[in-house]
Order: C-alpha cells, then sequence, then structure tokens
C-alpha cells in the first residue's frame, strides 16, 4: 500500500473538530495555521478533500495562471450547487464553464453600470432617509437590503410591480438560510445529493417560492417581443445566443439569474457594512471623505460625473475590502499534478488562494492592522496582491458592478448624513455562510446633515 502523498504541514486535529474551528472561527484558524505552519499549510475539513492555503504572491499568480483543464474551480464550489443549479457559471468547469462566462460577461461589463446609477443612489437615499434620527441601526440588514434591490432591479429592469416584490421578499427569505454560520456543517451533514427537494429542510421550500416566481417572471418576458421587454440582464439573457447559435434554456437563465442574485447582493452588502465600519473607527478618514465630497461635488448629491474625481473614497473601499476581505479563499481541485512554489500537488487535493491571509502580510502591506486608505494612493497593487475578487478564468464578474455600487452607495450617505457608530460598539469578523461579516451586523447613528 502507498502511503497517502506528503503536504505542507498543517494541524493534527480530527478532521471534525478542524471543521467546527473553520467553521465558528475562520480567521482565527486561518491566521493560527500560518503562525505555526508558516507560508503554505494545509488542513482537513470533514467531509471535503485536503486543503492547501497559498498566501505567497507569486504562488496566487502562478494558482490564477494555471490551465482551467487542470484546476477545477467550479467543483470546489459544489457547495453552492443547491442555490444556484447545476448551470450556474459558479459551480462549472472547463466547456461549459467557459460558454456561461461568454454568455454572462457582456451584460456585466463595467460600462453598463452606468445605467444602474440612479437606482443605486435611490436606493442610499431611501436608507439615509430611514436612518437619519432614527437611532442606533443595524448598516448590515439596511445594506442587503439595498443590494437586493439594484441587483433586482438591474435584472428585472422594472422597479416595482408584483414580479419585483415576489422576488425581493422570496429571495431574501432564502438567502437568510444561507447566512447561517453553520453552513459549512448543515452541507456535510445534509449532503445536496441526498436532500435536494426535501420538503422538510426550509432551504429547499424557500427555493420553491423563489423558482415559482423566477420562472413566472422569465416566461412572461419571454412571451414579450424584444423592443417590448424592460431593459434589464434577463432582457439580455433572453437574447443571447452561445457560439453555437443555441437560445439559453429557462433552467439556464434561471440558473444565470440566481447566480447574479445570490453572487452581487450578500457580498457587496457585507463589504458596505464594513466599509461604513472601517471608516467611522477612524474619524480622520471619514474629515478626508466628506471633505473630498465638498471638493467634488459642491453643495449637490454626487452624480454619475463626480464619480472618478473621487479618488480617496475609492481608495477607502480598496483599504476596506484588504483589511476585511470578506471571501476568505477562493479554491481549485486539482485534476492532475500541479507543481507551484517549488511543491507538486497531486490530483484531488484542493489548491486555495487564502486572500485574507495575502491581505495581510506585513512585506506587501506595512502594519496591516492599521487601516490606511494612503496605501491605495502611493502604489497600484497588482491583481495578486489585492484579490478580494480572486483571479484568473474565475475572477468575479461582478468586479466593476460591485466597486460601482459601493463608490456610489458611500458617496451618497456621506454627502447626506453625518454618521458614526454608538459608543463603545464593535464588530469582530464572524461567519456568515461562505462569507465573513461583522458581529454588530454594523450598528450605525446618524443625523441628517
Ligand atoms: C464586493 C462584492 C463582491 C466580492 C468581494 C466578490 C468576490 C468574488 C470572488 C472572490 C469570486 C471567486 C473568484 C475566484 O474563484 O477566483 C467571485 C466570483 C463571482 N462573482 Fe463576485 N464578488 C462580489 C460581487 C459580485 C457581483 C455584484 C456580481 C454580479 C453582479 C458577482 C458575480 C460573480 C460571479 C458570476 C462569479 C463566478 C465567476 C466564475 O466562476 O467564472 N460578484 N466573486
Amino acid at each position: 500500500m502507498t502511503a497517502p502523498p506528503a503536504l505542507p504541514p498543517g494541524p493534527t486535529q480530527h478532521p471534525a473538530l478542524q471543521l467546527l474551528r473553520y467553521s465558528f472561527t475562520p480567521l482565527a484558524f486561518l491566521e493560527d495555521c500560518a503562525r505555526r505552519y508558516g507560508e503554505t499549510f494545509s488542513f482537513h475539513l470533514a467531509g471535503f478533500p485536503q486543503m492547501v492555503m497559498l498566501t505567497r504572491p507569486d504562488d496566487i499568480r502562478e494558482l490564477f495562471r494555471g490551465s482551467p483543464a487542470v484546476l477545477h474551480a467550479g467543483e470546489g464550489n459544489r457547495v453552492l450547487t443547491a442555490l444556484v443549479g447545476e448551470t450556474s457559471v459558479l459551480v462549472l468547469d472547463d466547456e461549459p464553464h467557459a460558454r456561461q462566462r461568454r454568455a454572462l460577461l457582456p451584460p456585466l461589463k463595467g460600462e453598463r453600470m452606468r445605467q444602474f446609477f440612479e437606482a443605486m443612489q435611490a436606493e442610499a437615499l431611501a436608507t439615509a432617509q430611514a436612518w437619519a434620527g432614527a437611532g442606533p441601526v443595524r448598516a448590515d440588514r439596511a445594506m442587503q437590503r439595498v443590494t437586493l434591490r439594484v441587483i433586482l432591479r438591474a435584472v428585472l429592469g422594472v422597479d416595482g410591480g408584483p414580479a419585483f416584490d415576489a422576488l425581493e421578499t422570496s429571495i431574501g427569505r432564502l438567502l437568510d438560510v444561507t447566512r447561517n454560520p453553520l453552513a459549512l456543517i448543515m452541507y456535510t451533514l445534509f449532503p445536496p445529493a441526498r436532500f435536494d427537494g426535501s420538503r422538510l429542510l426550509s432551504f429547499y421550500r424557500r427555493r420553491r417560492v423563489v423558482d415559482d416566481a423566477l420562472y413566472h417572471v422569465i416566461g412572461t418576458q419571454r412571451a414579450q417581443p424584444a423592443a417590448a421587454r424592460p431593459p434589464g440582464l434577463l432582457s439580455d439573457l433572453l437574447e443571447l445566443t452561445y457560439d453555437d447559435g443555441l437560445a439559453m434554456t429557462d433552467r439556464e437563465i434561471r440558473d444565470a439569474v440566481i447566480t447574479i442574485l445570490a453572487a452581487g447582493h450578500e457580498t457587496t452588502a457585507l463589504s458596505l457594512a464594513w466599509a461604513l465600519e472601517r471608516v467611522l473607527a477612524h474619524p480622520a478618514v471619514l474629515t478626508h471623505i466628506e471633505a473630498e465630497l465638498d471638493t467634488v461635488c459642491g453643495s449637490g448629491l454626487p452624480g454619475p460625473e463626480h464619480l472618478d474625481r473621487l479618488v480617496y473614497l475609492d481608495a477607502c473601499i480598496r483599504e476596506s475590502l484588504r483589511a476585511r476581505t470578506i471571501l476568505a479563499l477562493v479554491v481549485r481541485v486539482l485534476k492532475d499534478h500541479f507543481t507551484v512554489g517549488g511543491f507538486t500537488y497531486p490530483p484531488g487535493v484542493v489548491l486555495c488562494a487564502a486572500i485574507h491571509l495575502l491581505h495581510q502580510r506585513p512585506d506587501l502591506y506595512p502594519e496591516p492592522q492599521a487601516f490606511r486608505p494612503e496605501r491605495f494612493l502611493e502604489r497600484r497593487f497588482a491583481p495578486h496582491e489585492w484579490d478580494p475578487f480572486g483571479g484568473g478564468n474565475r475572477a468575479c464578474l461582478g468586479q466593476a458592478f460591485a466597486l460601482y455600487e459601493m463608490k456610489v452607495v458611500l458617496a451618497t450617505l456621506f454627502k447626506t448624513l453625518a454618521l458614526a457608530r454608538p459608543p463603545g460598539a464593535v464588530s469582530r469578523p464572524v461567519r456568515r455562510g461562505i462569507a465573513i461579516g461583522p458581529s454588530d451586523g454594523c450598528v450605525v447613528v446618524a443625523t441628517r446633515k
């Protein structure tokens, strides 16, 4: 019998215990491993293959440049299949992945985002209205509402109406389940391959309600002539043909829409909540943002023409995505031997870019615990050095959308409200499904300026 291949060092505890530690204290677990075992280490979570964490920028660059045929991200994202569906770009690999990705790229292109400026600002203004004088409020819940309504508006091409309202409620309820900190443990105990469709699990009951609403909208828009459809991503997808001339099926459209809603909503909401938390914890940074907004926008609201000139706010967003990276790692399942950092890994191992640890490297970010937006004004970071959106052929398709939305929402909130944290407020990074959010939801108090 041959011994299993040696991997970089890592914890020797039982895999069930490692899963518990990674589920309940993900960042502490990763940081503890890095301290004990060095820049490259491995661990084993019960129910998952052996995982190797890469934290050196050069290694992460090699990983993102590696062949997509050897490095399967979709297989590593399988945990999401029950939500996003079998044909989602997130869970596919090889040519089926490339085909879906080519289809989604044009509707999510950077310049399309400008079309959604008004929707983004309208939601931020509604939040400002609700917060002003209301006492302490949780920013994460408000940002979830903002980002869900913005992405729904972008997908459906309409604001409000029965389809919008039905989807807002049902998707909000479905994604609530995925925020559970025990999500990974639930996945191990109730693998979707065996429990898919079970009426006993609230996740599947809620998914059915969402699917009914979505298929109804898809059917309604499909029946309309193209020119009569509201101008949103759904209408783009209905028009789209793959390279082979085939149109997307209803099932593929459903999976694409859920993917965009799921990937684009909670991620952006948590990143916004963290950005507020980081800025409000640093009064000098807040003063600098407000001064820039006054200089660039004068006494009015920020408009689309001002955004490029808000360079300090842009640096704050980048620094916040570094200091509070919401997706601590991205995964690639090896289909063949792969060499990186002088080590050849065997098939079956999951190689991960440990983005949280990359972002905490003192050689890249001196005093990594400090919140210093100036870092991003003093030098440019390469994609393998600043990497909240992953990389290579799997880099986030919504990066332009997310950065644009964060800027519009933050500029509008900081321009219209005097924001502060209540005395003694503390936000620890805790698990929310697969993402990392603030333990207190980032409580803020606001008065109108
Ligand atoms: C601040 C907000 C966001 C963050 C931090 C974020 C982060 C990420 C990360 C780390 C990945 C995995 C990349 C990899 O494996 O290398 C990813 C993938 C993806 N994201 Fe985002 N994302 C955000 C917002 C969005 C938005 C707004 C959308 C859609 C409008 C979106 C759509 C996607 C899609 C479709 C993928 C899968 C790409 C593929 O597998 O080819 N994301 N994102």
